[in-house]
């Protein structure tokens, strides 16, 4: 059988990467965090001293970390010239910063190539998720999921993952990262005309699961 292809986008805090990972173990199928990618060259900018506010100096080094994802959904890793970012890239300062760099076209063109490569390397398929998945990434990928959820049920779900956070801050800054990422001029967050949007705001992430996998089992 051909490798299924599965996209799956959209705003912070609908249940993505939960989502994702749990249809692709369940499925057998490799998995792709794109947030992670975006994240990990935001972490090398911040590290190597980098003005975030100067897209020429961004597109300029564009090119220069090494970023490698491991695609087991069990497991995901990332790291940047060998050393492993998995933690460093969830820190508040990567988050804040991550839409402007993410916004440079020629981090998207960098960060895109690995995505097409690693997305044609599997052999059973592969859950990809993030925001220009179906739209840009894979746009022939053989199933393309929206997951939406109301702004509320966002901020709550990411402070149940923060502990201790202030629900109203994470509120605002899901939102100023969401328009962000929907107004930017390359391959902004939107969902594909062939896509299937899930609102999430009333299921459990059980039932948001049994949905996807039930749709990639018809596509199969
Ligand atoms: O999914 P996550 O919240 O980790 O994504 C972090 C950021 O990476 C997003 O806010 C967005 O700026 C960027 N991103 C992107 N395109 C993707 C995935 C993520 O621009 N496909």
């Amino acid at each position: 059988a051909q490798p299924v292809i599965v996209a799956i986008d959209g705003p912070s805090g609908t249940g993505k990467s939960s989502t994702s990972k749990a249809v692709a173990a369940q499925l057998g199928l490799s998995y792709l965090d794109t947030g992670a990618q975006y994240r990990a060259i935001t972490w090398w900018m911040v590290n190597n001293g980098i003005d975030i506010e100067d897209p020429t100096a961004i597109a300029a080094v564009a090119g220069k970390p090494e970023i490698i994802s491991g695609t087991d959904p069990a497991h995901p890793t990332i790291t940047v010239d060998g050393t492993d970012v998995a933690g460093p890239i969830r820190s508040q300062e990567v988050t804040s910063k991550v839409s402007a760099v993410s916004a440079v076209p020629e981090v998207r063109t960098r960060i895109t190539e690995l995505q097409r490569s690693l997305a044609a390397s599997v052999e059973k398929g592969i859950v990809v998720e993030g925001r220009d998945i179906g739209t840009t990434v894979l746009p022939d990928a053989d199933l393309k999921i929206f997951l939406t959820a109301s702004p509320e049920a966002r901020a709550a779900r990411r402070n149940g993952e923060l502990k201790g956070a202030d629900v109203h801050a994470t509120r605002e800054a899901l939102i100023k990262r969401d328009a962000a990422d929907s107004s930017r001029k390359t391959s902004p967050l939107a969902k594909a005309d062939d896509a299937v949007e899930v609102d999430t705001t009333e299921l459990t992430l059980a039932q948001v699961i049994e949905c996807v996998v039930t749709l990639v089992e018809e596509k199969r």
